[in-house]
């Protein structure tokens, strides 16, 4: 059984699904290129700490989904479950804020969290996410927010919507602590374990706990909103004007916290009406802090991240990116012996040149072989006859019209020509 299953929460992407993906990624490459983010590859594992340091460790993130493990030089580390963290580490250790900022990065990968898995919440999953460095003009917050939707808009995905909330500085924060703490103390009992030991360490935790008698407590808990300083507040009106000179539709929500400690300011979450409860494809935010907190020079920023497992389902669910299902260039069918090894030499040479050859290794008739041709989807079929092969030619059928042509076998160019103009 555990050999034939893979862990839970994971998924495989078998040829026929892989598809989407790479076009996923070809249009995160073009969007990204519009925007001038260039791509950063970082360790799928980092120290513990930079998450428990970055993330926060009253996160639920670092406290209970953290796939943490001690190396055999006793060293803890941990398969990173976001990659705002590990891109902000490689940032201050490869010296990337010494030329001009800001600094645009993007990232692609598998991501890694301990969570209940259901219909798009997986242990292991893919973000794209981006981020820029050393700005902190409230423009830059709305082009992280524009990013995103301009992907989900050139894959054909509507029916998405954008969250946007402010939750402020460490200084609006002070206040909004103290109110938080106030509000939850008479309460406590009703809380879950975890947000009880919260309660005092970071209050603003308890906002986003996923536990239902939690959230019932939460909801009439007093709003950041009302605690902005006027820097804060100020930052956050430019965010909704150029917003609006966009012509971008966001909903605001005051209630949108983030489950991750790192964030300032701005913060914002796109979800999808395809999804059900894991609605969220995508979400990010300010964290005009996090640079600093990691050693780094004081160094405002923005990013985003996509979930793309969750946009892929989002778009099935609109039969939206059906892939271009294409075949093989051309499919060789022989007869065996001489005309077989004449099949091979050709394949080798034509395979070289970049095209999709297929020949059949079976032997088998030339029936079933010019199935597998259809099953495969094959552009053209060439048939290596006996007696064609003593003259050096081979007959070409294109399987899209039916029609027949002689080809020559003593020189490659005339087929290639033929195959590799409607070679996908
Ligand atoms: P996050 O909200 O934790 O933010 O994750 C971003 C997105 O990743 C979610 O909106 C969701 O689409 C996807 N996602 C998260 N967890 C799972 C899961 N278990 N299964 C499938 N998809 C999932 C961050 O990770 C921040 N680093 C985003 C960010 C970048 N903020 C600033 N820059």
């Amino acid at each position: 059984m555990a050999l034939t299953s893979r862990p839970r929460g994971t998924n495989d992407i078998i040829p026929g699904e892989i598809e989407l993906w790479h076009e996923l990624e070809e249009k995160i490459r073009q969007v990204c290129h519009a925007y001038g983010y260039k791509e950063l590859r970082t360790p799928m594992f980092e120290h513990t700490e930079l998450f428990q340091r970055g993330i926060g460790d009253t996160t639920d993130i670092v406290e209970k989904e953290m796939y943490t493990f001690v190396d055999r030089g006793k060293r803890s580390l941990t398969l990173r479950p976001e990659g705002t963290a590990p891109l902000v580490r490689a940032y201050i250790e490869n010296n990337l804020g010494s030329g001009a900022l800001p600094i645009k990065l993007f990232y692609y990968g598998p991501m890694f969290r301990y969570e209940r898995p259901q219909a798009g919440r997986y242990r292991q999953f893919v973000q794209f996410g981006f981020e820029a460095l050393g700005s902190s003009d409230p423009l830059l917050d709305v082009e992280a927010i524009a990013l995103p939707l301009e992907l989900y808009r050139s894959c054909g995905l509507s029916g998405f919507e954008v969250e946007l909330n402010s939750i402020g500085c460490a200084e609006c924060r002070t206040g909004y602590r103290n109110a938080l703490t106030a509000y939850f103390e008479p309460q406590a009992a009703k809380l879950c374990g975890s947000c009880q030991g919260r309660l005092h360490r970071n209050p603003l935790r308890l906002l986003d706990c996923k536990v239902e008698s939690c959230q019932a407590v939460a909801k009439d808990a007093p709003l950041i909103t009302e605690y902005l300083c006027s820097d804060c507040a100020d930052h956050f009106s430019q965010v909704q004007k150029y917003l609006d000179k966009l012509d971008i539709r966001y909903t605001l929500n005051p209630r949108l916290v983030r489950g991750l400690d790192y964030y300032t300011r701005t913060v914002f979450e796109v979800t999808s009406s395809e999804l059900g409860s894991q609605n969220a494809i995508g979400a990010g935010g300010r964290y005009d802090g996090l640079v600093q907190e990691l050693g780094g020079k004081e160094t405002p920023a923005v990013g985003f991240a996509v979930g793309v497992d969750r946009l892929v389902l989002a778009l099935r669910n609109q039969g939206k990116l059906q892939p271009s299902i294409s075949g093989p260039a051309v499919y060789l069918v022989h007869f065996g012996g001489e005309t077989k090894e004449k099949a091979a030499e050709i394949a080798h040479a034509l395979r070289g040149r970049g095209l999709w050859v297929e020949l059949d290794l079976g032997d088998r008739s030339i029936k079933a072989q010019m199935k597998a041709a259809n099953r495969l989807n094959s552009q053209y079929v060439l048939v290596i006859g006996e007696e064609e092969l003593s003259q050096n030619q081979a007959v070409l059928r294109n399987m899209s019209d039916g029609q027949e042509e002689s080809v020559p076998l003593d020189e490659l160019e005339p087929l290639t020509k033929i195959v590799g103009a409607c070679a996908k």
